[in-house]
C-alpha cells in the first residue's frame, strides 16, 4: 500500500518537474537555474504573443510600454533607456515613501524620515511599465493604459484639452461623440474626496510624485475589457494633463480604494483579479479579471492593510538564495512591513537583508567575472562570450507559509550582455517591495475580496 503511494508520488513529482523544470530552454534544479544567456536579450524587433490572453472572456494582454509588442513605441529599433528607468523606478520609490509616511503622520503614528520630495497628495507613479488595452465609450474607442495597482483612479486624457495634454499614440477621447459618457454631479457620493466642483459637475486632480497630474471631469463611462462591457465605470476625463506617460492614455487603477477598477466592478468579478508580467519585452502577458481560469497551483499568503490601507500589504517571513536561508528576523520586516506592487521595476529589501542577500548571491556567483554596477544596482556581471548561466534559485517565504520561487528571468536585469545585474535594492525607511522584475512569468492572483494574493508559476504560456 505504502510502497504504492511512495511509487504515485514520484510519478506525481517528475509529472510535475517536467513541466515546470524545462521551459523556454531554461533547466531548473533544486537550487540552481541554468539558462541561455541569449534569453536575457530577446529581439527587440520582433514580438512573441502568449496564448493565455485569448483563453478568457474576461483577459486582456499585458505589454511592456517599450519592447517590441508594444504599438507605442514609435522607434522600433530604439533600445530601452535602463537608466530612465531605473531613475523613474526610484522615484517611485520615493512617492511610495512619501505617501506611507504622511499615512503614518495622519494616523499620529510616529513618523518616518521625510524626503525632500514635495508632499503632493501622494499618488505614485514612475515607470509602471505595463500597458493593457481597455475599449472606453460608445462606440468603442480603444486606448493603451498603464496598468497600476499603486493607483486607484483610472483616467484617460480627453478632448477637448483646455490647458495641455501631453502627446498619446492613440487618437484622444472625445466624450462629446460618446453616447454613454455621464458626467457625475458634485453631490454624489463618488465626489466626495473630488478636488471642485464646475456647474454642479465633479472635477478630480491627481498629482503624483514625479510632477506628472492630471485634472478633469470625474464621470461615468462604458468600459470594454476584452469581451466583457462593463457599464458606468467611474474615471477621471482628463482636460489637463502633463507626464512622461511614454504615450499611453492614461492609467488603469487596480488599488483597493472604492474608486479602483476592481472595487467598482465587484459584483462581476468578485473583486477578484489576476496578471502575468512576460518574461522579456518582447513577449506578452495577460490581465484577467474574474476567478475564471485561475489555476489549481495558486498559492496564497494574506494580504493586509499594513503598512497602509491602499496598498497590497504581505508579510515576507524568510528569503533564501540557493539552498542558504538569510537570517532574517521578525524585526527584519515588521518596522516599514512590505508591500507587493505591479509598478516597482526592482524589488526593495531593508539594506541589511539586501546586504546578505548580495554576499550570498556573490558567493555563489563567484566563478562569473563581476563588473560595476549602474544607478540603483550594485552587484553586475560579465556574461559576455558565454552560451548558458546558472543561477541560484531565490525564493520568498510569505504568511501562511507559502513559498515563492522567482523565475530565472525574475532575479536578474539585463543592462547589456556586459553588464547583467542582480535585480534587488537596499533601502531602509520603506517598506520592502516585491517589484515587477521579480514577478515576471508568475500568475499572480489578488483576491481582493478574499483578502489574499496568491503565486503560481508559468503563468503567461
Ligand atoms: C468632439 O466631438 C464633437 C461631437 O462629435 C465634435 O463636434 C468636436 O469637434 C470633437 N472635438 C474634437 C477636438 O475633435
Amino acid at each position: 500500500m505504502s510502497i504504492m503511494k511512495n511509487f504515485l508520488n514520484v510519478i506525481l513529482l517528475l509529472c510535475v518537474c517536467l513541466s515546470w523544470c524545462f521551459t523556454e530552454g531554461a533547466e531548473k534544479k533544486d537550487d540552481s537555474y541554468t539558462f541561455q544567456v541569449s534569453s536575457l536579450f530577446p529581439s527587440s524587433s520582433s514580438c512573441v504573443l502568449s496564448s493565455k490572453a485569448s483563453n478568457s472572456k474576461s483577459s486582456v494582454r499585458v505589454v511592456h510600454m517599450h519592447g517590441a509588442c508594444s504599438h507605442l513605441r514609435t522607434n522600433k529599433d530604439a533600445r530601452l533607456d535602463h537608466e530612465e528607468i531605473l531613475r523613474r523606478d526610484q522615484a517611485r520609490v520615493e512617492s511610495i515613501r512619501s505617501k506611507l509616511s504622511k499615512n503614518i503622520a495622519d494616523g499620529s503614528v510616529s513618523m518616518t524620515k521625510s524626503t525632500e520630495l514635495p508632499a503632493k497628495d501622494g499618488s505614485i507613479l514612475g515607470s509602471a511599465n505595463y500597458i493593457i488595452t481597455v475599449g472606453i465609450g460608445t462606440p468603442k474607442h480603444d486606448l493603451s493604459l498603464v496598468f497600476d495597482t499603486g493607483s486607484d483612479l483610472t483616467w484617460t486624457q480627453c478632448q477637448p484639452c483646455l490647458k495641455s495634454c501631453y502627446s498619446q499614440t492613440e487618437p484622444i477621447f472625445n466624450a462629446s461623440s460618446s453616447s454613454s459618457y455621464h458626467n457625475v454631479p458634485c453631490s454624489s457620493q463618488m465626489c466626495e474626496n473630488a478636488a471642485s466642483c464646475s456647474d454642479s459637475k465633479c472635477l478630480y486632480e491627481v498629482l503624483y510624485g514625479d510632477n506628472s497630474f492630471t485634472q478633469g471631469f470625474l464621470a461615468k463611462e462604458r468600459f470594454t475589457l476584452a469581451n466583457d462591457v462593463l457599464d458606468d465605470v467611474y474615471f477621471g476625463c482628463g482636460e489637463n494633463n502633463q507626464g512622461l506617460f511614454n504615450g499611453a492614455a492614461g492609467i488603469l487603477g487596480l488599488g483597493r480604494d472604492k474608486l479602483s477598477i476592481p472595487s467598482q466592478t465587484a459584483t462581476t468579478y468578485n473583486n477578484i483579479f489576476s496578471y502575468c508580467l512576460p518574461s522579456s519585452e518582447s513577449n506578452t502577458g495577460h490581465l484577467t479579471f474574474g476567478s475564471a481560469g485561475i489555476s489549481n497551483s495558486v498559492k496564497f499568503t494574506p494580504v493586509s492593510s499594513f503598512p497602509s490601507p491602499s496598498s497590497y500589504g504581505i508579510d515576507i517571513v524568510g528569503i533564501s538564495v540557493g539552498d542558504n536561508e538569510l537570517e532574517i528576523t521578525p524585526t527584519s520586516f515588521s518596522r516599514d512591513g512590505a508591500i507587493i506592487d505591479s509598478g516597482t521595476v526592482i524589488t526593495r529589501l531593508p539594506t541589511k537583508v539586501y546586504a546578505e542577500l548580495r554576499s550570498v548571491f556573490k558567493e555563489k556567483m563567484s566563478s562569473y567575472k563581476s563588473t560595476p554596477g549602474r544607478s540603483i544596482l550594485d552587484t553586475c556581471y560579465d556574461f559576455t562570450g558565454l552560451d548558458t548561466v546558472t543561477l541560484p534559485t531565490i525564493a520568498f517565504s510569505m504568511g501562511g507559509g507559502t513559498v515563492v520561487e522567482l523565475d530565472g528571468m525574475g532575479i536578474l536585469y539585463p543592462l547589456t550582455q556586459s553588464q547583467v545585474c542582480l535585480a534587488f535594492a537596499g533601502e531602509d525607511d520603506i517598506p520592502a517591495i516585491f517589484g515587477n522584475v521579480q514577478q515576471k512569468t508568475m500568475e499572480i492572483v489578488y483576491d481582493v475580496a478574499g483578502g489574499r494574493v496568491g503565486f503560481a508559476p508559468n503563468g503567461c504560456s
